[in-house]
């Protein structure tokens, strides 16, 4: 059923964040999560699980006008890159297609949805919806050493708050799947040592 409906949308995956593109048919859908979709769960969903999508890596390169940064001073959030033989771990949910209404708006500086199979812990593999920021979005900015992605992080800030706050969100809720990323739990080790920093007196 949820194969129908991925196969009723995949035709519009490819367009960008197409609005109502989430529309079609009435069958339930998984989406995959990676990133604020892990911990600020603002949407209904029917299932959730443990799951993983291959040859992608999880990477703090695109930017956020409108969570935890502005136009003038983009925060910096996580994105999927490509990258043959890694395994970016995450949750897979089980949404009703209206869910994507919501998700579209709030995803909607830069990300796309994409077509991807989702692997469960039991081996089983399903398709899903991703949402990805690739190079070609305006807010994308790229790789940069970890320090400085950790310094930038700990100044910027947004309407959802914090930038810092992201990443400590994301590692604590990747903590609590089991799950290891050697980049956000470096990223987390820095901006503590930022966020120590900036209190110690001078
Ligand atoms: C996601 O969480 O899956 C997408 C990226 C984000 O909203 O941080």
């Amino acid at each position: 059923m949820a194969g129908e409906c991925i196969n009723a949308m995949s035709a519009e995956l490819s367009n960008l964040n197409a609005p109502g593109a989430a529309a079609a048919g009435r069958c339930a859908v998984w989406l995959f999560a990676y990133g604020s979709l892990l911990f600020k769960i603002d949407f209904p969903f029917i299932e959730r699980r443990a799951a993983s999508v291959l040859h992608w890596q999880r990477r703090f390169w695109q930017g956020s006008h409108d969570h935890r940064g502005t136009p003038e001073a983009p925060g910096r959030v996580v994105t999927l890159v490509r990258q043959p033989g890694q395994r970016c771990e995450g949750v897979a949910y089980l949404v009703e297609p209206a869910v994507f209404a919501h998700l579209d708006h709030r995803e909607r500086n830069g990300y796309s949805r994409v077509a991807e199979a989702l692997h469960f812990d039991d081996a089983e593999a399903v398709e899903g919806v991703v949402y990805i920021a690739d190079e070609r979005n305006e807010a994308f900015l790229g790789p940069a050493p970890e320090a400085e992605i950790a310094r930038h992080i700990a100044r910027c800030s947004g309407p959802s708050g914090p930038n810092g706050d992201y990443l400590l969100g994301l590692a604590q809720a990747l903590r609590e799947l089991c799950a290891h990323d050697a980049h956000v739990f470096a990223l987390e080790r820095l901006l503590q040592q930022e966020l120590s920093n900036a209190m110690a007196p001078a």
